[in-house]
């Protein structure tokens, strides 16, 4: 254990003023005003956290204080419908009085907005330190008034993190779980049934939820043996003894069949297992062990879903950040086969170490599948205690998930990023490009893509008229009207994935590199890709 950690202080106090150049300079910047960009902002409304694209009816829903949009997503400034959904006096009168602030924290902010089926939309608040989740029906946009306690997916307070993803009408999320935020959880409820994180044997150590998303076994695609849940989040090391803090950054994953166990582990997961996401350059001493954002890449024509996961060291006064990659087949080999962690007490002070015993079988956190079904376990409530018991004291994997490559394809210095969503597109040249859309925190986009020589970043974008984070970021991806919609406290923005005919001449199109772009001859003007094709057929 004393390898790595010497390892991670050399790294972690390294002298950044000598560290080479980075790609970070934009080739081309374009300010506001410069490009057209559709714009939502509501006055009186601000922090406008949540977005959700309904892609069959072309409608964004964003989710703010105390109120719900729906905008047409082909363009942001047309709203079509909102809803007010505001604390109410007396609850917003206990929040005061339970000494949290009037001007900032006392109200109901959308932190849950997510389709639960096809005419309603399930969502969560903080309601002024009251967290409470209802349905709005998409048509009349009205509360069904259904209002449930809140608390496990959504947190009290609005500063804390969150993450959720709604799989076959059930939430799965990751939260803070109490007034105080000093106790958190990844959860699923389903109406009335409930699975759980252990907080007995904590499984969670002072997370901080980025990201959740849910992975599919389909029939034609990539083969897995169930459909999982997979979360991100940073969290306090319990693996490595050091002088402060260290966070490290983690993907944890539950498989969606988990019905919990019988006795043991009742109403919590059986499945919950996690590991480290590295990032890392050792050549230059650099180890990114912030996760900010993650975003799982999909794609027809590539066998295995990619991740891709943007970091920033835990010493940062130099505005590093890195966008590492991790293949699912990777992930899955470290929770399938990786060796678990044990904690022991030295002197009452817990330590985890490798366990070379013997571990049970079924293998513990693994998902029911045909190989525990042939041996009789057709659910988790089926499981031996033995295995379950294991598990519920071996939720870490020593093995760390690496990146592909082994490095990060991305390095940027002087800019903070804040969130990421990606695209592959087809270009003229008849290969697929990955293009990142990377968000920053004074307001800005990034689009970086990966060229024959290496990564370049071909476009900054200016979002925001103030220098403030962009807080989310929602990519669309349907054929013909693709867009990435960027949202602020301030608001909402809806930024074309490329602006091609901002490039006057043919040497400035093929210089910009955008895979989305082309040179028509025909047309004397740089075009989309795709707008090329059609004329031309
Ligand atoms: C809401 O937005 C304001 C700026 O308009 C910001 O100061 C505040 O921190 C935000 N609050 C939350 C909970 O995000
Ligand atoms: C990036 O964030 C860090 C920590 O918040 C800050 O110290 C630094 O000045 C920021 N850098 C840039 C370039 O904005």
């Amino acid at each position: 254990m004393c390898g790595p950690i010497r390892g991670l202080l050399l790294a972690l106090v390294v002298e950044f003023g000598t560290v080479v150049a980075f790609v970070s300079i934009p080739r081309l910047t374009w300010e506001l005003g410069e490009v057209e960009l559709m714009q939502f902002h509501e006055p009186g409304i601000s922090n406008y956290s949540e977005l959700l694209l309904n892609k069959y009816q072309d409608i964004l829903y964003v989710g703010a204080q105390e109120a719900i949009f729906a905008l047409n997503a082909l363009n942001i400034s047309q709203k079509q419908l909102e809803v007010h959904w505001k604390a109410s006096d007396e609850t917003k009168a206990d929040c005061i009085e339970k000494g949290r602030s009037k001007e900032k924290e006392c109200f109901n902010y959308v932190r849950v907005l997510q389709h639960l089926t096809y005419d309603t939309l399930y969502v969560c608040g903080t309601n002024a330190f009251k967290p409470t989740c209802d349905y709005v029906n998409k048509k009349s946009f009205k509360f069904l008034w259904s209002e449930q306690d809140g608390r496990g997916k959504c947190p009290f307070n609005p500063s804390h993190t969150y993450t959720s993803v709604m799989v076959d009408g059930e939430l799965y999320a990751g939260t803070t779980y109490n007034f105080l935020g000093s106790e958190f959880i990844i959860s699923r409820t389903y109406f009335s049934s409930h699975l759980r994180t252990e907080s007995d044997i904590p499984w969670l150590h002072e997370p901080n939820f980025v990201h959740a998303d849910v992975i599919r076994k389909t029939p034609s695609g990539y083969k897995s043996d169930e459909n999982k849940v997979y979360f991100f989040f940073n969290e306090v090391s319990v693996e490595y003894d050091f002088f402060f803090q260290l966070k490290i950054p983690r993907i944890a994953r539950v498989c969606v069949d988990d019905q919990g166990g019988q006795k043991i582990l009742q109403n919590k997961w059986t499945s919950f297992l996690k590991a480290k996401l590295l990032c890392s350059q050792p050549d230059l001493g650099l180890i990114f062990n912030i996760l900010k954002d993650a975003f799982v890449l999909r794609h027809p024509r590539s066998k295995e879903p990619v991740i891709y996961a943007l970091f920033t060291p835990q010493l940062n006064n130099v505005g590093l950040s890195a966008v590492c990659t991790y293949a699912l087949s990777t992930v899955e080999a470290v929770f399938s086969r990786g060796k678990y962690l044990q904690k022991f007490c030295v002197d009452s002070y817990p330590k985890w170490v490798i366990y070379h015993g013997e571990v049970p079988t079924p293998r513990p956190g693994m998902c029911i599948n045909s190989e525990t079904r042939a041996a009789n376990y057709n659910s988790s409530l089926d499981l031996p205690d033995k295995t379950l018991l294991f598990v519920r004291d071996h939720p870490l994997i020593e093995e760390s998930v690496t990146p592909i490559g082994n490095r990060p394809i991305l390095v940027t210095k002087d800019v903070n990023y804040t969130q990421i969503v990606v695209d592959r597109t087809r270009a003229l040249d008849k290969n697929f490009y990955d293009v990142m859309f990377i968000g920053t925190a004074r307001g800005t986009l990034h689009k970086a893509v990966q060229l024959e020589k290496g990564m370049h970043i071909i476009e900054e974008t200016q979002l925001f008229r103030n220098s403030e984070p962009v807080q989310n970021l929602l990519l669309s991806s349907k054929k013909g009207s693709k867009f990435v919609y960027a949202s602020s406290n301030s608001g909402v923005v809806q930024v074309p994935l490329a602006f091609c005919r901002k490039h006057s001449s043919c040497e400035e199109c093929v210089l910009a590199r955008d895979p989305y772009c082309i040179w028509s001859p025909f047309k004397a003007a740089c075009v989309a890709f795709s707008e090329a094709l059609n004329c031309t057929r």
